[in-house]
């Protein structure tokens, strides 16, 4: 989601119970550098010479800036076509593709997962209805195909799909009236994944939904799942309804995604504090993680206590983690992996090292915070599917810092390194782990501007990764500048990328360039305009490269932002696809009114494309009216995706082209 009004012209009254998202959303008031420190250059062959430096400092890092370290990978970077006629922006309030493509909707807000009960908008399912069906706010999600003799099949999948929030209003028949218990299992049930069954019919035919399907499956808020790695069992995983701290109830605001090569799905927990009513006294943990009193909107607190930090103080340390699902055995508990760190975690993107190790890469999102990385201790064997399980259990988190030089690190946050020792106030690995964002703090992190997806070129292995926005860069009493976060005021973001020294995912030194600034090309301040080839976009988010090497780019702009001021020229959110050596964008899809675009996976064959449309119909406020909960006309502004009167409901779309072809080509 949007953290909320960044671009933001318009706030809900502070303590509006429906507007749980809206918080300062700066918790990082460390003293860690902002700059490399002097001394701390790198002698590496991946050098960068005096004339690209120059021109990195001068803001113009783009693709026309050849990438530096490794130039031999630079010529495994082919150029795949990009065979589409770009689209204008929009404000119609439906999915806009060019010419040649089609757009089905394939699973919405309360459709059943598998033989269970339909829809019901007006009357309202209970939560154990919704329990087994879509839940609301689609966000990142994964296609698995079935393999058949050994090939895997582009006609018939299992589709994981992430549904990051509520938004209550929306949910119950008569909103948030009369708050009650109901309402609150009904909003936990609404949250976390669904596991479902796709098909084509025939290789060119609509998709639909297996219904029965014996994979079917709902995770969520209320689910329990198990936790690993070397922050299970600690003591501040301990609470009052597991003594042994390796059970929680629940993943919540699943946000972005990833996958593994041994066939399962990593969903992420983006902000998780908004579910936590703090307390007047926070702890510097607390406060770090940006868990107060009155923080928590979804008002879960009033009816389960484990969600009041009051009564239950551990519950929150149980929250912020990488789930990992099995979705081809429905039986298999979900798992926290606490290897890969605690934050608000956007996505977790998957790369093997040289020697097979497993590298995943994530951002924090929100401002300030920071880029990491995780790098297995063993290695990935296809051969051995059992040995796989246990992969991202063991092994090095690291956080990234950004030299002013184009280089940067990679820092472990490993016990007894970095300063993370029991004389600064670190127990242990569990404890550098549980407080991630204060580990990173004290390794001496870059404050990057709002970390959101990662993709790695399939390729050349360059790492690219979207930094939405961040209003507050510079202003007075924030971080200032830097060379990776280069503009004040960062209202249309940036995509910034690195190549691991020598190729290889598992290295700890990297060197970086800002691949685009943002922007409108036809704004009339200079800088706003900032390096755009092609179409205007801002607050890039979801990021994707298909199998040819094709870069999928999805927009967040917050509703309050869209289409008005630097945005006038933008409409509505949208998705576009870039030529990562030319530089160019490409309008591809404009969404409906209101939602953000995001969460995008494909097939094997690049024929169909799943993309999903987040909060059609969403207010400037970015949640429906509190003031008038059950009245539909609350939300005029989008009833995508069915006709005229309904409500707007989050969906998964599947994209195809006329003649068969690979989308995009
Ligand atoms: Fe859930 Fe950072 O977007
Ligand atoms: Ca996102
Ligand atoms: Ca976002």
């Amino acid at each position: 989601m949007e953290l909320k009004h960044d671009a933001g012209i318009i706030r809900l009254p502070p303590n509006t119970p429906q507007n749980p998202m809206d918080d300062d959303l700066i918790s990082n008031d460390s003293r860690n550098p902002v700059f490399t420190p002097a001394g701390a250059s790198f002698t590496s062959s991946a050098g960068i010479d005096p004339l690209r430096r120059r021109l990195l400092q001068a803001g113009l890092g783009s693709a026309a800036l050849a990438f530096f370290g490794a130039p031999a990978l630079a010529a495994a970077r082919p150029r795949p076509p990009i065979g589409f006629t770009p689209i204008a922006a929009s404000l119609a309030d439906v999915v806009r593709v060019p010419e040649g493509y089609a757009v089905h909707l394939l699973y919405a807000w309360g459709d059943p997962v598998s033989d269970g009960a339909a829809f019901r908008p007006d009357a309202g399912n209970s939560a154990a209805e919704q329990a087994e069906q879509a839940g609301m706010h689609h966000d990142g999600m994964q296609f698995f195909p079935f393999v058949t003799n050994g090939k895997a099949s582009s006609t018939h999948g299992l589709l994981c799909v992430n549904h990051e929030y509520t938004d209550d209003g929306l949910l119950h028949p008569d909103g948030m009236a009369e708050w009650s218990h109901a309402k609150t299992l009904k909003s936990q049930s609404a949250h976390g994944v669904s596991v479902i069954e796709v098909e084509r019919t025939g290789a060119t035919g609509a998709w639909n939904v297996v219904r029965p399907s014996r994979y079917a499956r709902r995770i969520t808020a209320r689910t329990p799942l198990r936790i690993a790695g070397p922050a299970a069992g600690a003591p501040a995983m301990r609470t009052k309804d597991d003594r042994r701290g390796n059970v929680v109830f629940g993943t919540l605001n699943n946000c972005a995604m990833g996958a593994t090569p041994w066939g399962t799905y990593l969903t992420c927990e983006e902000n998780f504090d908004g579910y936590f009513n703090g307390t007047e006294t926070p702890t510097p943990e607390q406060k770090r993680y940006g868990i107060r009193r009155g923080g928590a909107g979804y008002r879960w607190h009033e009816h389960d206590s484990r969600f009041d930090v009051a009564t239950e103080p551990n519950e929150s340390n149980r929250f912020g983690w990488v789930v990992e699902i099995d979705p081809w055995n429905p039986a298999k508990p979900a798992v926290k992996r606490t290897a890969l760190g605690r934050f608000k975690h956007e996505g977790a993107t998957v790369a093997l090292a040289g020697d097979g190790r497993v590298v995943v890469y994530m951002g924090d999102d929100e401002r300030f915070e920071y880029i990491y990385k995780f790098v297995s201790r063993d290695r990935y064997d296809p051969a051995q599917p059992a040995a796989n399980a246990g992969l991202l259990d063991h092994g090095t988190l690291y956080v990234a810092r950004f030299g002013d030089d184009g280089q940067g690190e990679w820092l472990a946050l490993e016990h007894g390194s970095n300063g993370l020792t029991a004389a600064n106030g670190f127990a242990d690995q569990a404890d550098v782990l549980i407080r991630t964002r204060q580990a990173a703090d004290r390794a001496g992190a870059t404050k990057m501007d709002r970390p959101e997806w990662i993709a790695v070129h399939p390729q050349s292995g360059e790492v690219y990764c979207t930094l939405t926005n961040n209003s507050q860069r510079g202003a007075a009493g924030m971080p200032p500048t830097d060379a990776a976060n280069p503009r004040a005021g960062n209202g249309f973001g940036h995509i910034i990328r690195w190549r691991e020294e020598g190729g290889d995912a598992a290295q700890t030194r990297f060197a970086w360039d800002v691949f685009v600034l943002c922007g409108d090309p036809q704004h009339a301040d200079e800088k706003k305009r900032g390096t755009v080839k092609g179409d205007a976009f801002g607050s890039p988010d979801g990021l994707w490269f298909d199998a040819q090497g094709r870069l999928w780019v999805q927009t967040d702009v917050a509703s309050g932002a869209l289409n008005r001021g630097d945005y006038e020229r933008l409409g509505n959110n949208q998705m576009l696809v870039a030529d990562v050596e030319s530089g160019e964008f490409r309008r591809f899809l404009t969404g409906p009114k209101g939602c953000e675009i995001t969460g995008i996976t494909a097939p094997p064959d690049g024929r169909s494309l799943f993309i999903n449309v987040q909060h059609p119909g969403e207010t400037a406020g970015e949640r429906s009216d509190p003031a008038q909960p059950t009245a539909v006309s609350n939300w005029p502004a989008s009833q995508f995706p069915q006709a005229a009167g309904g409500r707007p409901r989050s969906a998964t779309v599947v994209i195809t082209r006329l003649d068969g072809g690979v989308i995009g080509a």
